[in-house]
């Protein structure tokens, strides 16, 4: 079994700041990789910004900028997003970076060689907001305004000079990816969408515009830019140094274990990339997972809507974990969700307050009062001990299960449940009743900081920080983190001393 594991977000346009739709992208990609990380794999997480085309043309425009000094501004409140939301990736990648035109005008290349592009004339619709071609059946007219139907964005009429990629070609070998591969796709439901589409009948693809200059130039052609979604799919094996496909970067991470993305960009994911990875004779990504989308009210966040939601600003005021955690726990994974500020003081409160940050602080201060701050010895573990300990072990497998189907609810209903059933079991063990029984007082101090360390491990995921500021009660350190110990059953060792920390999580007013 390979022992890499490869993950990808979306690289985002740097048109706007970034808004919580973005931060949910990340989130969510953080939370697999760094799962994988304590499951013992060599993990590659990769994010970026999406910086050429006629959308981030024309908002640099807007603002008397040049194309490159404006994304060079957003870019960077990108990568400063990545810092505050505590995202694990080992790369950043900006297409506008040398390495990217090289990768870029390389896959060109041997498409144009093997025959799987030509030149030709486009007449059609064109969304500048999607960077996307539609077809007469994919438009609609509001309010006198050609709209796509999937996306509610403006389209204009392009009739110019392009180069085409010969999409129809790989129609039948695409559903034999999709039917070979049975979680190519997920979820399901995103699935079927796809193969209706392609079954559907697919019409080759522009891949080169001619009307304005601000992307990356066919090598053959310099009165052409290569289509943005071409240029923006290849980051995934520029930043493995492709076109050295002898690199040790991209000899152990492609093809990629997970692109993650948001369920609007699918069509470009399932059906585009992996047909010109095909045609370029390179092997495709494994899975793409379409997630759903954060809704604002009962919307999706746009610009032109103005309801876009700050996660800077949610988490200057509640905290990253907490909003880390309610997203990962209320949002239905896969299905779009909302940000309730209800919700995210009822998750702070309950869940991460009164729930796990109780349960450390209870338990670290029962046992410095009655012992000291040293792991006791237990005694023999009674039935009621040996359930509960041993809950975390007897569920390993199904939660690396969870965790490879991309099941992020039953992950953390998981976890919740440890919580709940951590607290209940010290309260009713009723250990200040048992200072006279000191093996028993000792083992029931000894299982409960024992399900601390399991819960907290299982947490780093979900809330990186503050499970590492509870595992250092136990001098648990990043760099030496594993879920080992869950796999194998393996419990804290005796008379090790142990440290107090602070409050994890202050429970928060809801003013409303
Ligand atoms: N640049 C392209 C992606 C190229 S990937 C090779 C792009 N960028 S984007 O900035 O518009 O959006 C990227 C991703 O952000 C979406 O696919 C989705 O993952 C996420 N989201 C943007 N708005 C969102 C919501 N309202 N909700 C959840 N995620 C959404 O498309």
């Amino acid at each position: 079994m390979s022992k890499n594991f490869f993950i990808t977000t979306p690289i985002y346009y740097p048109s706007a700041r970034p808004h919580m739709g973005h931060a949910y992208s990340s989130i969510v990609a953080d939370f697999f990789a760094r799962f994988k990380k304590i499951e013992g794999f060599n993990v590659f997480f990769l994010t970026g910004t999406d910086e050429h085309g006629q959308k981030i043309q024309r908002a640099a425009e807007k603002v008397n900028k040049k194309p490159l000094e404006f994304c060079d501004e957003i870019s960077k409140t990108f990568k400063d997003l990545s810092k505050t939301l505590n995202l694990s990736n080992n790369e950043f990648i900006r297409t506008t970076e040398d390495r990217h035109h090289k990768s870029v005008q390389n896959l060109w290349n041997i498409l144009e060689k093997k025959g799987e592009i030509y030149l030709s004339k486009y007449a059609g619709w064109y969304s500048v907001s999607d960077e996307a071609f539609y077809l007469e059946d994919e438009i609609e007219e509001i309010n006198g305004v050609k709209t796509s139907k999937s996306s509610g964005s403006p389209v204009e009429w392009v009739e110019e000079e392009s180069y085409f990629f010969k999409l129809s070609k790989w129609q039948d070998k695409l559903l034999d990816l999709y039917e070979n591969n049975e979680n190519f796709i997920l979820p399901k439901s995103r699935k079927n969408e796809v193969v209706s589409f392609v079954k559907s009948g697919l019409k080759d693809l522009s891949v080169s515009r001619k009307s304005f200059t601000w992307g990356i130039q066919v090598p053959s052609n310099k009165d052409h830019v290569i289509y943005v979604w071409l240029d923006a799919l290849t980051n995934y094996i520029s930043a493995l140094n492709y076109p050295n496909i002898n690199d040790k970067l991209y000899k152990n991470f492609w093809p990629a274990d997970l692109h993650m993305i948001g369920k609007d960009i699918l069509r470009f994911h399932a059906v585009y990339w992996p047909a010109f990875l095909l045609a370029a004779d390179l092997p495709t990504p494994k899975r793409i997972y379409g997630h759903g989308w954060i809704l604002s009210g009962e919307e999706k966040m746009s610009k032109s809507k103005g309801n876009i939601l700050d996660p800077i600003e949610i988490i200057n005021e509640y905290g990253l974990d907490p909003l880390r955690y309610y997203l990962l726990k209320e949002v239905s994974f896969g299905n779009d969700g909302n940000i309730s500020k209800d919700k995210l003081i009822s998750c702070i409160n309950s869940d991460l307050a009164n729930n796990f940050g109780n349960l450390c602080q209870r338990v670290l201060a029962f046992t410095e009062k009655n012992i000291s701050l040293k792991i006791p010895k237990p005694d023999r573990f009674n039935e009621e001990d040996l359930n509960i300990l041993n809950n975390f072990s007897k569920n390993y497998q199904n939660l690396i299960d969870y965790i490879n189907n991309q099941n992020i609810n039953s992950y953390m209903n998981f976890i919740v449940d440890q919580m709940f059933l951590a607290n209940k079991y010290f309260n009713d063990q009723e250990p200040w009743k048992k200072k006279n029984d000191i093996k028993r007082l000792n083992t029931i101090i000894y299982t409960s900081l024992e399900l601390i360390r399991k819960i907290s491990i299982l947490l780093y995921p979900v809330i990186p920080n503050s499970s590492l500021e509870a595992l250092s009660i136990f001098n648990v350190k990043e760099t030496n983190l594993t879920i080992n110990s869950i796999r194998n059953n393996e419990f804290l060792k005796p008379s090790m001393e142990i440290n107090k920390i602070n409050i994890l999580f202050r429970k928060v007013l809801n003013n409303d």
